[in-house]
């Protein structure tokens, strides 16, 4: 098993478990998440709604948010899971956040296996950043 198939498959692994903690008594629709910092350190998240279903936080910006709160600043991949029928794709909101932190590589999976990867750019075509006001 090479070293890039196991760092892609411990990230699943960890999305999957926090996947268990998922706070989504709403849509009843569990997702996990886990970034790898460059590091080496994993952290992972949950979704986590509310009554107020607005302010809801997916599973990908709480694992992000985690990492970004303990000192990390630097990604390399980030892993998303849920029980869909296809690799679960993450929401505008946080694709804007995975670009913020320049994550180069988006693993999404299902409980059944299914696996699909993209990079940064296919995920995020034309996004915005903050070079888009540096002029400003
Ligand atoms: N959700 C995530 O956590 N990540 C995604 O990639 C898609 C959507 C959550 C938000 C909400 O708690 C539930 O899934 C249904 O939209």
């Amino acid at each position: 098993m090479g070293e890039r198939y196991r760092q892609t498959d411990n990230l699943i692994e960890a999305a999957k478990k926090a996947r268990e903690f998922s706070y989504s008594p709403y849509s009843k629709f569990k997702v996990g998440a886990a970034v790898l910092a460059k590091s080496g350190k994993i952290y992972s998240g949950c979704n986590i709604e509310n009554a107020s279903y607005g302010i809801t936080n997916c599973a990908e910006r709480t694992a992000i948010f985690k990492a970004v709160s303990a000192g990390e600043r630097e990604f390399t991949a980030l892993a998303v899971i849920a029980d869909a029928d296809g690799p679960v794709a993450p929401c505008g909101a946080c694709r804007q956040v995975i670009a913020e932190f320049n994550i180069g590589q988006i693993i999404m999976a299902n409980l059944k296996g299914n696996i699909k990867i993209v990079t940064l750019e296919e995920l995020l075509p034309f996004s915005f950043s903050a070079s888009d006001f540096a002029d400003a």
